[in-house]
């Protein structure tokens, strides 16, 4: 293994072609092996609540680490396509110092290729392959660390799988700054869904200043104004960490700040579907060529360019996949296409795009991602 390693090593600094023919090789003997991409092995995987587990992952040892409340992005072979999702890192950094373990948490959701197959494909000891972490959500005075000072008395509110970056931040003031004062509201559907529900009951009686106040939509309905009141009465005085899916945090930072919350005092992470989920629509129904590759794939408008892109075969190089870092830009030879956050049509006489926002209207033509 060592001999094989040392020859990745030395033919490194050659360029483009036989760096991807070596790695490629590696890759065939073992995925870990692999210096264009950072494989991890899963280690172990943990039933965490209904169709959600957590995966303990080993990176090898030049990935970097995180801070709490980053994410990675996955990356898996799915029916020989490529396809990457992000997942927030839900344990703490302490795992990682002196284990060099991390996880993340995955709920199934419906349709979602990536995650059903996490769910019912992935075994211990498979590879994934992981991005470095990124994402500033996070506390911005979690860099005390090994110091015991209680951080700025704080609030979590989350929603279904919006609670995976809060655990690592809250594992995170476990181990090291247990007198802090903080509070947890956590709203699911019902008591199945409630991710990490043993481990947080846990910390309930092992950190006197934490209260974890769980809620339960189908029975108590959805958030209000003055339950967050009722949940948290010195509000106005607490650091807040919001995630969930859009919807629900629209509606907590309404009220959050009718009660007389600072912008500056709430930090917020969107988890789930935008609210302008794609759907079927038979009117930008047409099919997508890609020029270099001659790939081309059939679009129904419910789909943007870099999921079409994967779905052909592709491999396009993204980053947030949310209209944020332009890492997926391309050039539009022909074709309509609409941006999906804004719901309008990107004026034909821009030529690069975004892929990650875009989604094609008819016959579309793009350079290869
Ligand atoms: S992947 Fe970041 S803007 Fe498209």
């Amino acid at each position: 293994m060592r001999t094989l390693q040392a020859f990745s090593n030395k033919f490194w600094q050659h360029n483009g072609q036989l760096q991807n023919y070596i790695d490629f090789i590696l890759c065939e003997i073992d995925p870990l092996f692999s210096r264009q991409r950072i494989g991890a092995e899963v280690f172990q995987i943990i039933n965490e609540a209904e169709n959600t587990k957590t995966f303990i992952l080993r990176p090898p040892s030049r990935w970097e680490g995180f801070k709490p409340g980053q994410y990675i992005s996955v990356e898996l072979e799915i029916n020989g396509v490529r396809m990457r999702r992000n997942y927030s890192i839900s344990s703490s950094p302490k795992l990682f110092r002196e284990k060099q373990l991390f996880s993340i948490t995955v709920k199934e959701i419906d349709g979602g290729i990536v995650s059903t197959y996490l769910n019912n494909g992935v075994q211990t000891k498979d590879v994934v392959y992981i991005s470095a972490a990124s994402g500033s959500f996070g506390m911005d005075d979690l860099q005390s660390i090994d110091t015991n000072v209680p951080l700025s008395s704080t609030l979590f509110v989350a929603a279904g799988s919006g609670i995976t970056p809060i655990m690592s931040m809250i594992e995170h003031i476990k181990e090291y700054n247990p007198d802090t004062v903080f509070t947890l509201v956590y709203y699911t559907t019902n008591k199945e869904q409630q991710i990490f529900s043993k481990r947080l009951n846990g910390l309930k009686d092992l950190l006197p200043n934490f209260s974890f106040i769980p809620h339960l939509t189908e029975s108590e309905g959805y958030i209000t104004k003055e339950q967050l009141k009722s949940d948290c009465p010195d509000i106005t005085t607490r650091n807040i960490y919001l995630c969930g899916p859009q919807a629900f945090m629209d509606s907590t930072k309404e009220y959050a700040s009718d009660l007389g919350v600072s912008d500056t005092a709430l930090k917020f992470e969107s988890f789930g579907s935008s609210p302008n989920t794609l759907t079927y629509n038979s009117e930008k129904e047409g099919v997508v060529n890609f020029t270099q590759s001659g790939n081309s794939i059939q679009s129904k408008g419910d789909k943007t360019l870099l999921e079409l892109a994967e779905l052909s075969g592709l491999n396009p190089k993204y980053g947030c996949r949310n209209g944020i870092c332009f890492e997926c830009k391309c050039s539009r030879i022909d074709g309509q296409v609409l941006n999906r956050l804004t719901g309008e049509l990107i004026p034909e006489d821009q030529s690069q795009i975004q892929s990650c926002i875009s989604v094609p209207v008819g016959n579309v033509s793009i350079s290869d991602l």
